[in-house]
């Protein structure tokens, strides 16, 4: 990828979840380095040395501990937030799980346990963020982490892709409960992308389809439109085009990046 113009994102505060590894980090470093504070959160047990490096270069950037499962901990992390660098003006809403069985083995545990997060927890980062932005007047920019999954459903996939389909709707509907607000909420759909997520996905599928190691990741990435699956700094442009002021007439959206998978 070419390198991005950079300062487009100058004079912003970004809250960041999920950001200790995947498409989290390599989009809290684009953030960064396009002139943002960021304050990044993940899990408690979380201690990523990457992190670490990226802090130590970067002052403009904290690390919070937080399960956005917790509402408590959502609370604490923007308030820790505000208090490290004002009022928050952008959220990557990134946390997210995922895990797949064949459909009638899909039980009540999976199912709670996806939710959690990728509905329960992303909708709940994201009304705080939004209250404490109509609190503070700010015209921010919300961020949701969707997925191609979540445009089309999967025998061995289904309460994930029903958990991005609702970040899907969620966005809709925020972006027009806010755009009285002046603040925009869209979302990424992204394709294939080689994260730590994506391991464990060609491990399930080793585990529920007897692939070999590796074998799922190398067809996916063949079927992909542009001929590769794509890297978490594939999803940067997106990320830092959604949070500037360049998307200021944009909201509501839910943009595939995803070397063609997928067309609207
Ligand atoms: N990798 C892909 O191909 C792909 C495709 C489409 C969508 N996505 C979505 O993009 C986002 C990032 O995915 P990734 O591939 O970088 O995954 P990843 O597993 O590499 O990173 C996800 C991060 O979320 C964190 N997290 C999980 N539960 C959390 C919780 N309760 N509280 C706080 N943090 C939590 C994890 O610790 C991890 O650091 C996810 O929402 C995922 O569903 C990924």
């Amino acid at each position: 990828m070419k390198p991005l113009p950079a300062q487009r994102l100058q004079g912003k505060h970004a809250v960041l979840t999920g950001a200790a590894g995947g498409i989290g980090l390599a989009v809290a470093t684009a953030y960064l380095e396009q002139g943002a504070r960021c304050t990044l959160a993940d899990l408690p047990e979380q201690a990523p040395p990457d992190v670490a490096e990226l802090l130590a270069r970067h002052p403009q950037a904290q690390y919070v501990a937080t399960d956005v499962t917790q509402t408590a901990a959502i609370a604490a992390l923007i308030a820790q937030a505000e208090q490290a660098f004002g009022p928050i003006t952008t959220l990557y809403n990134n946390a997210g799980i995922f895990d797949m069985a064949p459909l009638l083995d899909s039980d009540e545990a999976m199912f709670d346990r996806i939710f959690a997060v990728n509905v329960k927890g992303a909708f709940f980062v994201m009304q705080q963020v939004l209250a404490h932005m109509v609190q503070h007047g700010t015209q921010g920019a919300v961020i949701n982490m969707a997925s191609q999954a979540g445009r089309r459903g999967h025998p061995m996939v289904a309460h994930y892709c029903a958990s991005k389909a609702a970040v899907i709707s969620h966005t809709q509907s925020a972006a027009l409960a806010m755009a009285a607000h002046h603040i925009r909420v869209n979302a990424i759909a992204p394709g294939v992308i080689d994260t730590p997520m994506w391991d464990r996905i060609d491990a399930l599928f080793a585990q529920h389809q007897g692939t070999a190691p590796g074998e799922r990741k190398r067809q996916v990435g063949a079927a992909v439109p542009l001929g590769y699956m794509g890297t978490p700094e594939d999803i940067c442009g997106a990320a830092v085009f959604l949070a500037s002021d360049e998307a200021s007439y944009i909201t509501a959206q839910t943009l595939n990046v995803c070397g063609g998978n997928v067309m609207n």
